[in-house]
């Protein structure tokens, strides 16, 4: 691996809580491999920023009555607590609407015009009489022009995933008042997209760490025809045009958004001494996203550094995930079938979701479904009857009889000799999946390493006090330690109790990944004070929950 690595993930728009379909795709992957990442020495910046241009930001501001302002200052806070509830790791989390996005923006916008890649066409946009308003985006609802899906925003398709515009949206309605809105002329900005199909497609071919399935696709819309795309929108929320001629128009959303991985990487490393730009362009670069924003990541984020003659560096690899069911139906904030992140951690420990939500979640499209059976049933055998319970097992019996003083090893019969060689390749076993971003599998085989361990414990006997018992122990105290630092990125907080119920000094975080293969507890080693390191999930706090769903589809 490289020495720079920057993170990101897609963007929260500053739009309402963050919920577990957020989670899954990109915050707690992303969260994982950069503290794996930062374990293994590498400089790592890990940075996400609220999402806040927009047509719904707009319109929500304008229902609550508030300024949007206020109402992405509010949201950008309280995402950033509901993340650190869950131990997501940002090294910066900043705005879209930062001076320094909005400065990143107007010089993208400037270099790609000069570099004869936009150009202006007037165009009839949909207008909505009663509101006296242009519609785009998201204020416009209809049919979507390639499916058929009905109840999509004019912006795109849920369903199939397509991007469109206003024009091509069937039987469009107002967002607002529900009337049909006319047609009327305005001057628009266009991005060639078309034009860059090529290098798009070089660019794709030859970026061996995307993954292939995605990227077949994306190819396939490409071969289909790119069409050029309309940058500007006639609202006044959003980064403005800089040009004299475009007043009262500002760029559409996904112009700016995604330059926000640069801008808020970059203002990181230059508050903090470095030269932001040299380091990105030095960087091995992931975007984490979700597949609903597959267009976005894999076309026009990349066109647009290749319009800059990748001034700035594009991304090596785009993570991208499935979505997330919830008790096998889509997920609805507006028929409350969906979990609020806050709501989660107020019952639950943060580590219970992650060891969760990992364990289910391929590195692959596939959709996944979070099941609140499934949830306890995962809590209560993996989590807790294996690992937990090698860990109070070992460390108990050690404090039990040996005072909590770890004895040496005698000579290791061959069951000793396999364990030991078990320590020796966790890492391997599993630090490969982790570059690979297969943090499933990666967490079954920590799972596989403790199963071992149990049954190794449990075949040793070591209460009988026989021969062999100072190595079983000795060895189950360090197969516990190299759990503690094989676990961190995955349950940060549970980690750093082993740590200390180990009597390990200082934080699991700054142990080097390398370590987990090495037997690092000698004999006369004192461990710390144990407590047990989870409480069960009880079938009545799950029923509980599912009593709180609303009605889903
Ligand atoms: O789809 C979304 O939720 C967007 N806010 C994601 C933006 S990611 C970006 F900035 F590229
Ligand atoms: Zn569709």
């Amino acid at each position: 691996m490289t020495k720079n690595i920057i993170i990101t993930s897609a963007l929260p728009y500053a739009n309402g809580e963050i919920h577990l379909g957020h989670i899954v795709s990109t915050y707690l992957p992303a969260d994982i491999f950069a503290r794996f990442c930062r374990s293994n020495n590498i400089n790592v910046v890990f940075t996400c920023a609220t999402d806040d241009f927009g047509t719904p930001i707009l319109l929500q501001s304008e229902k609550e009555k508030t300024t949007p302002d206020k109402y992405i200052d509010f949201w950008n806070k309280r995402d950033l607590e509901d993340f650190t509830k869950l131990g997501i790791s940002f090294d910066f989390f900043h705005k879209t609407s930062s001076t320094e996005n909005i400065k990143l923006t107007q010089y993208f916008f400037q270099k790609i015009l000069e570099n004869n890649l936009i150009y202006k066409k007037e165009i009839s946009q949909l207008y909505c009489k009663q509101d006296n308003k242009y519609l785009p985006d998201r204020y416009v609802l209809g049919t979507c022009p390639y499916c058929n899906e009905n109840d999509q925003y004019s912006d795109g398709c849920e369903k199939c995933g397509r991007v469109f515009t206003d024009r091509e949206i069937l039987k469009p309605r107002c967002a607002i008042c529900n009337k049909t809105p006319k047609l009327k002329t305005s001057m628009h900005y266009f991005f060639k997209l078309s034009l860059l199909s090529s290098k798009l497609k070089t660019w794709l071919t030859n970026n061996s760490n995307l993954q292939n399935d995605v990227k077949n696709y994306v190819i396939k819309w490409i071969d289909d025809g790119l069409n050029d795309w309309d940058i500007t929108r006639d609202i006044k929320w959003g980064v403005p045009i800089p040009l004299e001629e475009a007043k009262n128009k500002v760029l559409y959303g996904w112009f700016d958004n995604h330059l926000a991985y640069i801008s808020s990487a970059i203002k990181f490393l230059n508050d903090n001494g470095k030269d932001g730009k040299t380091f990105w362009n030095e960087s091995d670069i992931y975007h984490f996203i979700g597949k609903d924003i597959v267009y976005h990541h894999y076309l026009f984020l990349p066109a647009m550094r290749l319009g800059i003659e990748e001034e700035y560096k594009l991304p090596n690899y785009i993570p991208t995930r499935g979505h997330l069911t919830l008790q096998a139906k889509k997920i609805s904030k507006s028929r409350n079938w969906y979990i609020g992140l806050k709501d989660f951690l107020r019952i639950f420990p943060a580590d219970y979701l992650r060891f969760y939500l990992v364990s289910i979640n391929p590195y692959s499209q596939d959709d996944l479904n979070f099941d609140w059976d499934e949830f306890a049933t995962k809590i209560n055998s993996e989590l807790i009857g294996n690992f937990g319970n090698l860990v109070n097992r070992a460390l108990g019996f050690t404090i039990k009889a040996f005072d909590g003083v770890v004895p040496g090893p005698e000579e290791f019969d061959d069951m000793d000799k396999e364990s030991e060689k078990k320590i020796k390749e966790l890492v391997l076993d599993m630090g490969k999946l982790m570059e690979q971003n297969h943090l499933d599998r990666a967490l079954k085989k920590i799972l596989q390493f403790s199963t071992h361990f149990n049954q190794y414990f449990q075949h040793k006997e070591p209460w009988k006090k026989g021969p062999g018992t100072n190595s079983c122990v000795y060895l189950s105290v360090n197969a516990v330690r190299s759990l503690a630092v094989a676990i961190y990125p995955f349950l940060p907080k549970s980690s750093q109790k082993i740590w200390l119920q180990l009597g390990m000094d200082g934080n699991v975080s700054a142990q080097s990944f390398d370590e987990i293969s090495n037997i690092v507890i000698k004999r006369g080693h004192r461990l710390g004070e144990i407590s047990p390191l989870f409480e069960k999930v009880e079938e009545s706090v799950i029923e509980e929950q599912k009593t709180k769903l609303g009605t889903g589809i």
